[in-house]
C-alpha cells in the first residue's frame, strides 16, 4: 500500500487530509508540522508521494522542493496553496513539483491527482529500469588509453553545434558516443531523435527526415513533422548514414548547407536549429569512389570525425565493461551479482571480440549468467570460441587487413599483437614481454620502436 506524506503547520489541515486519503484512497499516510520535519520523515522512511503546503513558517514549500531537487529525489510532490495564488503554483512546478491543487479542491480530485503522481511515477522508474537494460543508460565507459582519449574528444565537440561523423566497427558504441555528444553539450535535456536509415525503406525515409504534408501522396491523411524538426534545439542522430538513398542524400545536404526544410507536398521552407550527428561502420571514402555516396555530403559531414577504436584496441576496459555488464544483467533478471574469477578475465580479455566489440562481450556476459547460479564464474564457463581465440592460431587482425604482402600482413599482426598484449597489462613493459616470452623488456622495447609503439 502507498504511503502519503503530508506536510502542512495546522494540525487541523494535514489531519483532515491524512484521514480522508486513508478512507477515500485506500492509502497509508504520514504528517509532519513543517519543512524541516517533513524532510526528515522522508529521510527515516520511503514515502510514495508528498503533499506539500507552500505557506509554512520557517523551512517553506519553496525550500522542500529545491532541496528534493538537489538531493536528486524522485518522490512525486503535489503542492497546495491558500492563496490562491497560481503564480506561486507554477513557480513549484517549475521547481521540480508534480502538480498542483487548490485548497478547496474536492478530496475526490486530490485522491485522483495523488493516484496520476504514483503512475508517473512507477513509470518513470521502469523506463529507467529499461534504458539501462537496453544499455542506453550505459555510461560511455573505459579507462585505457584509447576510451580517455575517445571521451575527451567527444567532450570538446559536444560542445560546438557542428555535424559530427562517428565511424567505428559494429557493437563498438557509436550510439553510445552520440547519445554522450549530445548529454555533455548545451543540448542536453533538449530532444535527441535517432533515425536508422538502413531500417526504413527507401520510399519513406524521406518523409520520416523531413515530414509532409497532408496528402503528400497516398495514405498521408495527416501533417506530419519530420525527424529534423523534432529535434529541433536537439541532435538528430543519423545511424547507418551510408545506406540512406541518393535523392535523401541530396536533400539532406541542403539542410546542412542552409539549415532549412521542406516538409513533402509544399515549398515552404521551415527553419530548423537541429545538430546533426551521422555513424556509419561502413569506409565512406570508398562508397564514395564507389559512387554510392555523395562526396559533397560526405565533406559536409566529415569535417569533424571521431573513430570509436575497436575492443581489441582498448582490451584494457574487458574487465571494467565485464564488471559493468555483469551488474546490469543481475539486475535485468533480478537475480545476484556475480564475480568472475581472474583467469576467467584473462580469458574474455585475450579474445579479439573483433566480431561484434563490446556487444559481443555484453552477451556473452549475459549468456554466462544464464547458464549457472554460480555466484564467482570461473574459467571453465568461457565459452570455447572465446577461449580458443587466444590461441596462437587466431591472429588479432581483422578481416579487412588480409590484403598485402606476406610481410606486410605479419608486420601488422605483429604490431596488433603487442599492441593487445601491452593494453592488456596497462602498459607494464616487463609484464608484457614476459606473457608474450620475450627474452627481457629491452626486446619488446626494440618491437615498440620498430612499429612505432609509445606510451
Ligand atoms: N564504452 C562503453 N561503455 C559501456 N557500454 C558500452 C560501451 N560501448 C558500447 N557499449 C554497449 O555495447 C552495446 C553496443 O553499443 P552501441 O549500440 O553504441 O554500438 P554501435 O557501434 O552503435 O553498434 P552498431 O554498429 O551495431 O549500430 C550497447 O549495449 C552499449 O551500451
Ligand atoms: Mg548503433
Amino acid at each position: 500500500m502507498s504511503l502519503v506524506l503530508i506536510i502542512d503547520d495546522v494540525p487541523a489541515m494535514r489531519d483532515q487530509y491524512a484521514y480522508d486519503l486513508e478512507r477515500l484512497g485506500g492509502f497509508r499516510t504520514l504528517t509532519a508540522s513543517g519543512g524541516s520535519d517533513g524532510l526528515a520523515k522522508m529521510a527515516s522512511e520511503p514515502v510514495d508521494c508528498v503533499i506539500l503546503d507552500l505557506e509554512m513558517p520557517g523551512v517553506d514549500g519553496f525550500e522542500v522542493l529545491a532541496t528534493l531537487k538537489k538531493k536528486g529525489d524522485p518522490t512525486p510532490v503535489i503542492v497546495y496553496t491558500g492563496t490562491g495564488n497560481y503564480q506561486r503554483c507554477v513557480r513549484a512546478v517549475k521547481l521540480g513539483a508534480y502538480g498542483f491543487l487548490s485548497k478547496d479542491e474536492p478530496l475526490e480530485r486530490v485522491v485522483q491527482e495523488v493516484e496520476n503522481a504514483l503512475q508517473w511515477s512507477a513509470l518513470r522508474s521502469e523506463v529507467g529500469a529499461l534504458r539501462r537494460q537496453g544499455g542506453l543508460d550505459s555510461p560511455l565507459l573505459g579507462e585505457s588509453r584509447a576510451a580517455a582519449a575517445l571521451k575527451l574528444q567527444v567532450d570538446r565537440l559536444s560542445a560546438i553545434p557542428t555535424a559530427v561523423l562517428i565511424m567505428g566497427e559494429s557493437g563498438s558504441g557509436k550510439e553510445l558516443v552520440a547519445r554522450r555528444l549530445h548529454d555533455a553539450g548545451p543540448r542536453a535535456g533538449k530532444p535527441f531523435v535517432a533515425v536508422n536509415c538502413a531500417a526504413l525503406p527507401e520510399t519513406m525515409i524521406e518523409s520520416e527526415l523531413f515530414g509532409h504534408e497532408r496528402g503528400a501522396f497516398t495514405g498521408a491523411d495527416r501533417t506530419r513533422r519530420g525527424a529534423f524538426e523534432t529535434a529541433t534545439g536537439g541532435t538528430l542522430f543519423l545511424d547507418e548514414i551510408g545506406e540512406l538513398p541518393a535523392p535523401a542524400q541530396a536533400k539532406l545536404l541542403r539542410v546542412l548547407e542552409n539549415g532549412r526544410i521542406t516538409r513533402l507536398g509544399t515549398h515552404q521552407e521551415i527553419r530548423v536549429d537541429t545538430r546533426v550527428v551521422a555513424a556509419t561502420n561502413r569506409d565512406l571514402d570508398a562508397e564514395v569512389a564507389a559512387g554510392r555516396f555523395r562526396q559533397d555530403l560526405l565533406y559536409r559531414l566529415n569535417a569533424h570525425t571521431v573513430r570509436v577504436p575497436p575492443l581489441r584496441e582498448r582490451l584494457g576496459d574487458v574487465p571494467l565493461l565485464a564488471d559493468h555488464f555483469l551488474e546490469l544483467t543481475a539486475e535485468k533478471f533480478g537475480q545476484t551479482r556475480r564475480t568472475l574469477d581472474p583467469e576467467a578475465a584473462r580469458l574474455l580479455q585475450a579474445y579479439d571480440w573483433a566480431r561484434n566489440n563490446v556487444r559481443e562481450l555484453r552477451n556473452v556476459i549475459e549468456r554466462l549468467v544464464i547458464a549457472s547460479d554460480d555466484p564467482v564464474i570461473g574459467p571453465e564457463a568461457i565459452p570455447q570460441e572465446i577461449r580458443g581465440g587466444s590461441g596462437p592460431g587466431t591472429l588479432p587482425v581483422g578481416p579487412a587487413s588480409a590484403v598485402g604482402t606476406l610481410k606486410d600482413l605479419k608486420a601488422a599482426a605483429e604490431r596488433q599483437i603487442v599492441l593487445s598484449a601491452l593494453e592488456r597489462n596497462q602498459w607494464h613493459i616487463t609484464q608484457t614481454a614476459q606473457q608474450l616470452g620475450l627474452a627481457d623488456h629491452s626486446s619488446l622495447l626494440k618491437i615498440m620502436r620498430r612499429h612505432g609503439l609509445k606510451k
